[in-house]
Parts: structure tokens; sequence; C-alpha cells
């Protein structure tokens, strides 16, 4: 089973105190529905708006409740009127500890005044470098809330050039379906993002990862380390896997685009290679989810790979990427 949700740690807010306010929780294309999903299970959640990039909610209730979930990266005051929002008993600003400390970006002539305006009036404390609120614009002025930043709540991990997106992640640990003691491979772990995000979201029994360059093997074993998830990373070619045949349950998996990573004539070898060694290590039940850009040539690559199938896409578009994660099951298995 994977937990949706996790134990977020929270420093510089009291996460047991109630607020109400109305929060702007920005996420990926491609993850909003699954934010929907978990915010209607939480009882103090109303959605009053979507938009291709995140959910405009009407919070009341404990920001831990709204903070286990990993299905957005930053949340936001609506300042719709700053000095109502900043300085309501319990609006959500109220349960940051300690002096308020906030930088202002630019956010046009009125940058200087509103700085000035948040010190003399309301105490907080202008600090670009440690801040816990950032007032910024996104279709009216927000205030960011730095302590329910995703990697404040989960962890921050070393990166790799091309490391996972974190809500990306956590929505292709959902698409695996892991259940309890399976074994998950990342073939390709770089930095280890996936690895880490699926031992904290499910209870693998094994958790595998390799990587054609031993750096990111080590990068990766040191933030399974660092986050305390039990796994191995090892140097291995994913195309030559050092495992048994139908031995692996789960394979998640952010494969080279072609672009940062490779190219597309390395993919043209990499992808046909790997999927033939993923049919032989999944077990016939086995479920992959791979994250690509070089779409055309992986879905026909899977297409020719007897015995492999998509069955379903996400695509999680934003500026300057739009890579899908690919959920590929063995022809012998359901949905
Ligand atoms: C997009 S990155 C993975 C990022 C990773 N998920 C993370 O979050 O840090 C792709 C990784 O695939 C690795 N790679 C490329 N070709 C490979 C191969 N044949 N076998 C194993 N790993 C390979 C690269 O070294 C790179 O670290």
């Amino acid at each position: 089973m994977t937990h949706t949700r996790g134990t977020a740690v929270l420093r510089g807010v009291d996460g047991d105190r109630d607020v109400t306010d109305r929060l702007l929780l920005r996420t990926v294309p491609g993850a909003v529905d699954y934010l929907f999903e978990d915010l209607r299970a939480l009882p103090g959640a109303v959605v009053v708006a979507r938009r291709p990039d995140g959910l405009v909610v009407d919070w009341s209730g404990p920001l831990r409740e709204l903070a286990s979930i990993r299905y957005f990266a930053t949340c936001a005051v609506v300042l719709d009127d700053v000095d109502a929002r900043v300085s309501a008993p319990g609006g959500a600003v109220s349960a940051l500890t300690g002096p308020v400390r906030f930088r202002v970006a630019p956010v046009g002539e009125e940058r200087w005044e509103l700085r000035d305006r948040l010190v003399e009036k309301y105490g907080w404390v202008n600090d670009s470098g440690d801040w816990a609120v950032n007032i910024d614009h996104d279709q009216g002025l927000i205030a960011e809330l730095g302590p329910l930043f995703y990697p404040r709540r989960f962890g921050e991990l070393t990166r790799a050039p091309a490391s996972t997106n974190p809500v990306v992640a956590a929505v292709m640990v959902r698409l695996a379906k892991i259940e309890p003691g399976q074994v998950v491979l990342d073939p390709c772990c770089g930095a280890g993002t996936l690895l880490v995000t699926a031992g904290q979201m499910a209870d693998p029994g094994v958790l595998l990862g390799g990587d054609l360059r031993d750096r990111w093997a080590m990068a990766s074993q040191e933030n399974l380390a660092a986050r305390r998830v039990p796994g191995l990373a090892l140097m291995a070619d994913a195309t030559m896997l050092p495992l048994p045949d139908a031995s692996v349950d789960r394979v998640v998996a952010n494969l080279p685009f072609g672009k940062r990573i490779g190219s597309h004539a390395d993919n043209q070898r990499l992808y046909p290679l790997m999927l033939r060694e993923l049919r032989r290590v999944l077990r016939p039940k086995g479920r992959a989810v791979l994250l690509t850009e070089d779409k055309r040539l992986f879905t026909q690559s899977v297409q020719r790979t007897h015995g492999l199938r998509v069955v379903k896409e996400i695509e999680f578009t934003r500026p300057g990427a739009h890579p899908s994660a690919y959920v590929v099951t063995s022809r012998r298995s359901g949905r």
C-alpha cells in the first residue's frame, strides 16, 4: 500500500494550531488531481478554484494536516487584502513562530512601500537570506510560507543535474502501487529522489538503485542514509542488470531524456535494451513507472518489446519541459 500522505517535519511554524485562511497550493500540472483527491479527505479543506498548476483552498484546521500532503510544492496565503491577511488573528501567518522573517520579491512599484509597512506596522524582520515568508506575485499578491515548501517538509536531498522534481516523484510512486514487502528497483537512480520517495511513501521489502555512474550511485546511497530509508544503490548498467529473472515487483525511473542527460541517439540504443532487461527482471504481475521526454522513441520501444505495454500516461508539462510518466505492465498482468 502506498501512503499518499507523509509525516511532515515542520520548523518555524506551529503545526498544531488551528488556522483559517485562503491558500494557494502550487504543484506541477499532472499532479493537480492527486492533490485534489488528498484534500477531499481532509474536512478542513474547501477547494475554491482550480488552476493548471494548483488549487486555491479555503483551509480551516492545523497546518500539520495540510503539510502531510505530498502533491504540492509550495503553499501561499492569498493576500487579496494584505493588511487583513497578514494580521488576521487566526490566519496562517499567525502560526509562524518567532518574529516573522520575510522578503519581498520584485512585485512592482509597491515593493519598497510594502516592505517598510511590514517592518513598521507589524514588526516583521526583512531578511532576504533566511525568511519564512516570501511576498510574491501570482495572479495577485501572495505570501509563500517557507516552512511549507516541499523540501522543508520532507527533507532536502543532494541533487543530481537532472534530479526528479519531488512532487513528480510522489505521483510516480503512487502510480507504481507498491505493496508491502515488494522488491522495488530504480535502474537509473541518479541522486535517488525516487528511491527515497518510494521508501518514505511505501513499505518495500527491498529497495534497489543502479546508475551507470558510480558518483550518482553513491549520492543515492547518501540520500537514502540521510533520510534513514533502508536501500542499496550500486553502479550498474540498466541494460545488463545484475539481477535474476523475475526478481523485481516494481520499477520506478526517471530515464535520460536525451537533452541534459545523454542524447536521442544514445536513447535509441538505451531504451530498447533497457526495456528488454526490465521485462526480464520484472515478475509476471510487475509494473514499471518510467518518466521521459523522448516520448515517441519510448512508446515505440515499448510496442516493440514483446510482453510489455503502456497502460497509462500522465504528462507533467511546465515551462521548457513536458515529460510524461508512463505506467508499463507485463501483458499478462491486469491494470
Ligand atoms: C534523469 S537522471 C535520473 C535522475 C534521478 N531520478 C534523480 O532524481 O536524481 C538519469 C540517470 O540515468 C543514468 N544512466 C544513463 N544511462 C544509464 C544506463 N545505461 N544504466 C544506468 N543508468 C544510466 C544517468 O547517469 C543519470 O544519473
